[in-house]
């Protein structure tokens, strides 16, 4: 049978148990005061493209909360995987009421969203990396620059280590306990294809509870670009960069910084 070619929203459903738990022991929460002050002063509504289980949406949402008052902007999250989508509208139920994020299930390449109606998008964490052709990148863009009002804003998280990743089969990099009684062992193999840019991650999530074992398997790509290509295809849809940092704290941006995040603005 023909291999199917990767999607960058392929593996996210069957990593989806998982996500919270690897997460918490690798970013863990070292993005979020970034947002929270990022967002502070954005006016209208923001989006977040791939917001996965609501791990930023809910602190964001949190620090919009204005004592008595139901916020004017609205917080909300799109992702294409309904078991992603399943943890953050649990997560975001315990989000006050008139604070509470929207959450819609689509892919970020054709937004949901009428022309002009935003005030922000965030593509955190590496989202953009799950969009594996010139393509697929190029209509995501437009998409934010078309969702966006005049002056609106477009923050960018990319991951550099991706595409320096040693490659290697079968390595042990997580274990511990998933809940009392259930250890969780991760199994990954990493491959490079340079020539296209893609780093491929084999996953094995292998869950213990005495003497039953289950098996969770799934594979995600990843494509890493240059930040000159990433700067030169905002630009070609309509924003002006307005900031390149290369950490949370906002130091400068170069080449071997650890953290790629990028501020841009809609003309
Ligand atoms: C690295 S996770 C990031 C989740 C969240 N933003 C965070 O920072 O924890 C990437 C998310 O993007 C979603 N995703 C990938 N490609 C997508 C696409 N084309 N459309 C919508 N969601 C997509 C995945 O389902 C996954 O939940």
């Amino acid at each position: 049978m023909a291999e199917r070619a990767p999607e960058g929203w392929h593996g996210w459903d069957t990593y989806a148990p998982f996500y919270d738990w690897e997460n918490a022991r690798t970013l863990g929460r070292r993005d979020v005061a970034f947002w929270v002050e990022t967002l502070r002063d954005t006016q209208g509504h923001v989006l977040e493209l791939g917001c996965g289980t609501g791990r930023l949406l809910a602190p964001i949402a949190r620090s919009w909360i204005t004592v008595g008052a139901e916020s004017p902007r609205r917080l909300m999250g799109i992702d294409r995987s309904a078991p992603m989508l399943a943890r953050a509208r649990r997560r975001v139920s315990r989000v006050p009421r008139a604070a509470r994020p929207l959450l819609m299930r689509g892919d970020v390449r054709a937004l949901p969203v009428r022309p002009r109606t935003l005030g922000g998008v965030v593509a955190a964490y590496g989202l953009l990396q799950s969009l594996l052709s010139d393509r697929d990148l190029d209509a995501t863009l437009l998409a934010a620059a078309t969702a966006l009002g005049s002056g609106g804003m477009l923050g960018i998280d990319l991951v550099p280590d991706l595409s320096v990743w040693e490659e290697y089969t079968q390595r042990v990099p997580l274990r511990g306990r998933l809940s009392a009684g259930t250890t969780l062992t991760l199994v990954e193999s990493v491959r490079q294809e340079r020539r296209k840019g893609l780093t491929i991650f084999d996953e094995e999530y292998v869950e213990r509870r005495g003497r039953h074992v289950r098996r969770h398997a799934f594979q995600l790509t990843f494509r890493t670009l240059p930040m000159a290509q990433i700067l030169a295809r905002l630009e070609r849809v309509g924003f002006r960069i307005d900031a390149v940092y290369g950490s949370y704290n906002g130091d400068p941006w170069h080449s071997e910084a650890g953290v790629w995040l990028v501020v841009a603005r809609r003309r």
